[in-house]
């Protein structure tokens, strides 16, 4: 829209401005040298609100920064970016907005163009917020292994019960930090293979009994039954056999884990032929998870009890693991628990 001040001889370059604000899809305004807004595109009015043309900018913008931006390229014609925050109700937009100095007949505008960069902002936030939990996940055993050789090295150098004492609660923080490593490379290798669905056939009843036999020794320690169900059935789907098998060991690793308070850990497959996909169930029958953790717990390192999970050697990315897996497989993690109900975590693949 155009300001109805304009003058008649402008009309034409009007009309041409217009015309081209309304071909660009990034919301765009310009700002006329007597400061009033002299078009602005769909997009633009989308953020700003209907009606803005031939308003003051300072009164539709109102953003200190990029008044002060504005108020550059109209007096002195420099060019630069400033940021504009729009408070949403469940988010806010962050833009980043480019304003240039434009000749406008004998005078200058200033051309403000928004770039939404809201979704830059929170991947730059995720990445912060990893590599400060790694950081910290790295320093607490490096920090145990520092004390222990600094006591070995003085204090306990001579006394060889202590030092035996020492040496196994040295060996258990750096195998702690060993795992992390490990998870830590699966978790990147993941990710960076979402997009390429797998197409080798993999036999997951084989794998289903192939990932329950390692575990039986665990089972046994921890004095639970380990049951296997359906697996008498064939099924095979295109998958990566080395990633299903990590998914079916997390899940099984924590049902015995933090399932240990029941006597019971189940796996079942159900491959009915004429269902799109099929499933596999783990459950315990151990203390369960309240629901307002249900949706957190595939975030990377959420766990439920950090002491426990510590205790129990766990690095908090086993279903990070398992969904990005399975969200490569075309599939979904669906998970049901109530506390002392113990839980069930299913698998869904499609079968072709
Ligand atoms: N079968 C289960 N029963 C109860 N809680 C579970 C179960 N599986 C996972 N959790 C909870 O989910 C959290 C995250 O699991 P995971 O990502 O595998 O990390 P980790 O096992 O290293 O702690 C665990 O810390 C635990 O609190
Ligand atoms: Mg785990």
């Amino acid at each position: 829209m155009w300001a109805e001040t304009a003058l008649e001889a402008d009309k034409l370059d009007a009309r041409l401005i217009q015309t081209i604000l309304s071909g660009i899809p990034l919301p765009v305004i310009l700002v006329g040298a007597d400061d009033r807004i002299l078009a602005a595109n769909a997009a633009g009015e989308a953020i700003l609100g209907p009606g803005q043309v031939g308003r003051h900018h300072a009164l539709a913008l109102r953003q200190p920064a990029l008044l002060a931006t504005i108020e550059a390229a109209l007096r002195a014609g420099t060019r630069a970016e400033a940021p504009y925050v729009i408070p949403g109700h469940s988010h806010e937009v962050s833009y980043r907005v480019t304003v240039s100095p434009v000749p406008l007949g004998e005078a200058r505008g200033a051309l403000c163009a928004f770039e939404d960069i809201t979704e830059q902002e929170l991947v730059g936030q995720f990445r912060r917020d990893f590599v400060a939990n790694v950081s910290h996940e790295l320093r607490t055993p490096l920090t145990t292994l520092v004390g222990f050789i600094e006591t070995l090295k003085g204090a306990a150098r001579d006394d060889p019960a202590a030092r035996d004492r020492f040496l196994s609660i040295m060996e258990r923080e750096a195998g702690r930090m060993s795992r992390l490593v490990d998870d830590l490379l699966s978790l990147s290798k993941v990710e960076a293979q979402e997009r390429q669905r797998p197409t080798a056939l993999v036999n997951v009843a084989e794998l289903v009994n192939a990932a329950a036999a390692s575990f039986r020794p665990a089972a046994v320690d921890a004095g639970l039954e380990l049951e296997i169900l359906g697996t008498d059935r064939q099924a095979r789907i295109p998958g990566d056999a080395d990633q299903l098998m990590q998914v079916l060991q997390n899940l099984i690793e924590n049902a015995i884990k933090y399932g240990a308070a029941g006597s019971r850990v189940t796996l079942a497959l159900h491959a009915p032929n004429d269902e799109a996909m099929l499933r596999i169930d783990v459950t315990d029958d151990g203390d369960g998870i309240e629901p307002m953790h249900l949706p957190r717990l595939t975030e990377r390192f959420y766990r439920v009890d950090d002491h426990r999970s510590r205790d129990k050697g766990g690095t908090g990315l086993g279903l990070a693991i398992v969904k990005h897996i399975v969200s490569r497989h075309r599939g979904r993690l669906d998970i049901g628990s109530a506390p002392g109900t113990g839980a069930r975590f299913s698998v869904f693949l499609p079968r072709n």
